[in-house]
């Protein structure tokens, strides 16, 4: 057998396979790699090389750690995903990485309530509305949030008795969400293994730029996974997991001590305010 009837062979090996589906993907995936190993003229090497990395993935990965989810952002899989299964209409909120920081079942709070418990940083006043693509409010809809510490930290990277930065509430009948939390910070991506070290060699930086993330759900309409990004951030055109679009980027205001903030409070010290609106695609909008 000559090495171009190699992938020929390999490809019908995937003809009886159970669903067309796998036939479909399989196939695919054999044809392009095969042809990335002849574009590159793939050494043995090189071959090994990656095999050690693709092994220190896996061992350096648990619930908690997921090295593989990792390297599929940096190459610009998950973002790539993201785009393909998110189609909807312009007006609706763009979505972006899930991420690795995401925790199931986190605090309740009021509207208006503190999602930072104590965490570092400048107290931040989180406002918006979760609207439907023709500006109507969704009321009672779950918005999920979660977000790093003034050190670029989430609580689960730190060994913390309670949760940190992450909260969830419902919209009241005008769509309002509104919490407190800390300004968020531009951030590295855990980079002490094996993607680190792709990183490194790429000559590529680790940093997000600063963002909170939000989760929000409303039944008839599509789940939206989204970050808000900070105006300004020095990593905006440089985000190591490329999840920055345009229209996600809103301006985080800097207000004195002993001003009246939206919600009535007056801070006794220095505070930022982000308003954001949530728009959500109903299912029948992204289908
Ligand atoms: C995050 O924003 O939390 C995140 C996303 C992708 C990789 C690492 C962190
Ligand atoms: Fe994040």
């Amino acid at each position: 057998m000559t090495t171009n009837d190699l992938t020929g062979e390999v490809v019908a090996s995937f003809d009886r396979s159970l669903e067309p589906r796998t036939k479909e993907v399989m196939s695919a995936l054999v044809r392009h790699l095969h042809a990335f190993a002849r574009e590159v003229e793939l050494t043995e090497e090189e071959y090994f090389t990656a095999i050690d990395f693709l092994t220190r993935t896996g061992q350096i990965s648990t619930g908690k750690r997921q090295e593989f989810v990792l390297l599929a952002d940096v190459l610009g899989l998950s973002m790539l995903t993201v785009g393909l299964g998110n189609r909807k209409p312009p007006e609706a909120t763009q979505s972006t990485v899930f991420g690795p920081f995401f925790v199931e079942g986190s605090p309740e709070v009021e509207i208006g309530g503190d999602i930072a418990n104590g965490a570092p940083g400048q107290p931040c006043l989180v406002t918006g509305r979760v609207l439907d693509t023709k500006g109507e409010p969704i009321a009672e809809a779950l918005v999920e949030t979660w977000q790093a510490d003034e050190e670029g930290f989430y609580d689960v990277q730190k060994d913390l008795d309670e949760p940190q930065n992450r909260g969830h509430l419902t919209t009241d009948a005008e769509g309002n969400y509104a919490f407190w939390s800390v300004k968020p910070v531009a951030y590295p991506i855990p980079d002490d293994g094996p993607v680190g070290e792709l990183l490194r060699a790429g000559g590529r930086g680790a940093m997000r730029p600063a963002h909170i993330h939000f989760m929000v759900t409303a039944p008839g309409y599509a789940r939206l996974i989204t970050h808000v990004f900070a105006a300004g951030d020095d990593y905006l055109g440089n985000d190591a997991v490329f999840g920055v679009k345009d229209s996600l980027i809103a301006d985080f205001t800097a207000h004195q001590a002993g001003t009246t903030a939206s919600d009535g409070t007056t801070p006794d010290q220095p505070y930022y305010t982000v308003n954001y609106d949530l728009v959500l695609a109903t299912t029948e909008e992204t289908s």
